[in-house]
């Protein structure tokens, strides 16, 4: 079960990030462009919710069972900033826990404004600030806190 989560989370983060993108790229464009906001560009704001919010509850699952949260096992070669215990018990579920809240108060807050201009100048901030704290939380291969692979396979 854990093999399994850990995989979906895995894969699933890239769709938070290409669906984070979009969203900025087509906000970005809006606003320079001064374009309609479509029935499609509020189709891709409430998508992009969706599967952020998809990413949150399989992360709230793989935590419960986590042997990595759960246990604090030395680390025979760590030159990381911090254990992986600690980053995934503290660090990356309230950074990531802060990125879907941010995500999901710009897309009810952009689905409200009045305006075109509005909707996207709502959306390319909030969703803009989400993915900052998203790329710092993620355990890139690179990252100075922990690392994992880019894909995990079933
Ligand atoms: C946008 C949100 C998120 C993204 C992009 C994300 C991304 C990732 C990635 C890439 C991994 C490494 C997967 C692997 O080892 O192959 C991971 C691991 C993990 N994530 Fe997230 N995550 C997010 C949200 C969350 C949240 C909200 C929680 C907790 C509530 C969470 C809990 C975990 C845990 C516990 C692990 C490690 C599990 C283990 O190794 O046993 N994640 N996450």
């Amino acid at each position: 079960m854990h093999q399994i989560l850990l995989s979906l989370h895995s894969i699933n983060r890239w769709l938070v990030l290409l669906s984070l993108l979009y969203s900025i790229y087509l906000a970005a464009m809006g606003r320079l462009k001064q374009l309609k906001f479509t029935a499609n560009a509020n189709f891709v704001r409430h998508v992009t919710a969706t599967i952020s919010q998809i990413q949150l509850l399989l992360g709230l699952s793989l935590y419960m069972i986590s042997p990595v949260v759960k246990y604090a096992v030395a680390e025979s070669d760590n030159n990381h900033l911090v254990s992986e215990h600690v980053f995934f018990k503290y660090i990356h579920i309230w950074l990531m826990a802060t990125s879907v809240v941010l995500i999901t108060l710009g897309s009810a807050k952009a689905k409200r404004m009045e305006t075109d201009d509005q909707k996207f100048s709502t959306m390319l901030f909030w969703f803009s600030l989400a993915l900052l704290v998203i790329l710092v939380a993620i355990p890139w291969p690179f990252s100075p806190f922990t690392n994992r692979p880019f894909l995990r396979s079933f």
